[in-house]
């Protein structure tokens, strides 16, 4: 039998995991500033809302509700009014705040969950954990809080996590590709004296995926997942060459 899928309705990208993700799997967006982390947790969170019956929840760190609300309508997305019908939910807090009340039932993240039954859940970002730990072990343990509290049934969850922009494979510190079910990595190419962008599912536990690297795009809608880099090597070091 297969399991049913959870859908991110970004074209392309559910192919490339062969229908979706895995529900109750905790999934890593890793990529540098500006390669559309935040555009992709959005638009995971608007398919489950609008598309699917499954209302979200965004938890940022980050950005201020105006200028989220700002980067979304560029995008084409209306966030206020999906808050309105309470099939969005954005939650601006702190990384120790959200800590705490994680474990805490009855915490204000508990209790938004249970009332309006989230399924998705996107946090902005995991990276900002990285203050509060003194050294790579304690950092483990919190990226194992983090995802343990969000690993509840049924919720799907993306972690979106930030790279320098010089960083090669990866140093991960606290060990996070470990924690989570599923790696995504988005990644800035250059070929041929331009950028492109490009995604490549690195790791799902429990599932086959696609494994080649594939270009996308960000327009008005969001991510659309093209075809593959053909004949480049390199891609992932981020400077590509023509295969000979
Ligand atoms: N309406 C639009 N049309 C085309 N491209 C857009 C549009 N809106 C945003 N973008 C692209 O999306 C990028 C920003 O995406 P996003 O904010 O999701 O990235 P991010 O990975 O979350 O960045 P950061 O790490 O800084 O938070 C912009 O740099 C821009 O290239
Ligand atoms: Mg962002």
């Amino acid at each position: 039998m297969t399991k049913r899928r959870v859908r991110t309705g970004v074209p392309g990208l559910d192919e490339m995991l062969h229908g979706g993700f895995l529900p109750g799997s905790v999934v890593l967006i890793r990529g540098a500033p500006g390669t559309g982390k935040t555009s992709l947790g959005l638009q995971f969170l608007i398919h489950g809302a609008t598309e699917e019956h499954e209302p979200g929840l965004l938890i940022s760190f980050e950005e201020f509700p105006r200028s989220l609300y700002r980067d979304a309508a560029s995008l084409g997305w209306d966030l206020e009014s999906l808050e309105r019908e309470q099939r969005l939910h954005l939650m601006f807090t702190s990384p120790e705040v959200f800590l705490a009340g994680l474990e805490t039932p009855e915490s204000i993240i508990d209790r938004l969950i249970r009332e309006h039954d989230i399924r998705r859940v996107v946090l902005d970002s995991i990276t900002h954990f990285n203050r509060l730990a003194h050294d790579p072990h304690e950092l483990r343990q919190i990226y194992t809080r983090v995802a343990n509290g969000l690993r509840r049934e049924g919720i799907t969850s993306l972690l979106l996590g930030e790279e320098a922009r010089s960083e090669a494979v990866r140093a991960d510190k606290g060990g996070l590709a470990f924690v989570v079910e599923t790696i995504i990595l988005l990644r800035y190419v250059e070929v041929e004296s331009a950028i492109r962008r490009a995604i490549v599912v690195l790791k799902m536990r429990g599932s086959d995926h696609d494994k080649a690297i594939r270009q996308y795009e960000i327009h008005k809608g969001g991510l659309v997942i093209g075809d593959v880099f053909e004949g480049r090597q390199g891609l992932l070091r981020g400077i590509s060459y023509r295969a000979t």
